[in-house]
């Protein structure tokens, strides 16, 4: 089994300064190496660079750096394409969530030539399911969503080769969303799963009604894994953090699930911020969060089959 490491330092998707350096720290906390031990074939491919920045404006003025996301889309979109045809498993190492217009649009184009459905999975407090019309925060961290499911009102990016299809994406750990992104996500029919949900159902039951979905259809499956899914006291390292959040129990019960069901074929790491991190805890607990998706478990048998 072969894995491809990349690095995505984009930052210009928040207005907290800090991401470019998640890619590093990861790499400081020994993600590669973790991987190995747990016998896949790692190769760090290095950091992506944005592609050149387009001259370009949008009708909304609340939109902030618009040029360097849609630079970073492309090239990030490309790069991920090509790791998906080089190798069994794309990790990408962020970078603020606006990494995932690029990578998830990257990898579905992948999976679109095999022939397959893409489904993705989304661990986040929030849905980021704006537009560059819907957005009145102006950070494109909070759009991909849309973007990489085909919605309209991205003018000057890239369209989408493959848009996944809003059914095949389920969402966990949702607990702050705007009006415009309330209306959008009943509308195009994505599963949420918010911390309403997870504290009523728990993550077992929910989780294996999705996996059992994608199972279903053949589909190869993207986790995009925000820091802000996670309890703040935890996971301190994000600019956008929300009380509420999963647990740490909750979150490698999530990745053990995942790694038994052999399902996943890529995954995001998405919007640490080691400036704003506490002794590197974060940095650290994404890591291992990694290593149990990647198959680190306690006992050497799986306890449950899934
Ligand atoms: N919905 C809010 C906004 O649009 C927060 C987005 C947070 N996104 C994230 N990837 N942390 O500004
Ligand atoms: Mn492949
Ligand atoms: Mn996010
Ligand atoms: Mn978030």
């Amino acid at each position: 089994k072969t894995c491809q490491i990349l690095g995505v330092p984009t930052q210009s998707g928040t207005s907290e300064r800090g991401c470019i350096m998640g890619p590093t720290a990861f790499r400081i906390a020994g993600l590669p190496e973790i991987l190995q031990e747990l016998g896949w074939q790692v190769e760090d491919v290095g950091d992506a660079v944005p592609a050149a920045m387009p001259d370009v404006s949008h009708s909304n003025p609340a939109v902030r750096n618009l040029d360097a996301i849609i630079a970073w889309t492309k090239s990030v979109g490309e790069r991920a394409y090509e790791m998906a045809k080089a190798c069994d498993f794309p990790i990408f190492l962020g970078g603020d969530h606006s990494m995932s217009a690029g990578t998830v649009s990257g990898v579905a184009r992948h999976t679109q030539e095999l022939g397959q459905p893409q489904f993705v999975l989304w661990l986040d407090a929030h849905t980021d399911l704006h537009t560059l019309h819907t957005t009145t925060s102006g950070n494109l961290h909070g759009t991909p969503v849309a973007y990489f499911t085909g919605q309209s009102g991205f003018e000057g990016f890239p369209p989408p080769a493959a848009p996944v299809d809003p059914r095949n994406m389920c969402m966990m750990g949702i607990r702050s969303v705007d009006q415009a992104e309330k209306r959008h996500v009943a509308e195009i029919g994505i599963t949420v799963f918010d911390m309403r949900a997870i504290d009523e159902q728990g993550i077992v039951g929910p989780l294996n009604s999705f996996l059992d979905r994608v199972r279903a259809a053949n589909g190869r499956l993207h986790v995009s894994l925000d820091v802000d899914f996670l309890n703040p006291d935890i996971a301190p390292a994000v600019g956008t953090t929300v009380n509420g959040g999963a647990t740490f129990r909750e979150a490698h019960l999530i990745m053990e699930m995942l790694h038994d069901s052999g399902l996943v074929t890529s995954l995001d790491l998405a919007e640490l911020n080691p400036f704003l991190d506490v002794r590197a805890k974060t940095a650290l607990l994404m890591t291992d969060l990694a290593a149990s998706l990647f198959g680190r478990r306690v006992l050497k048998r799986k306890t449950r089959t899934y």
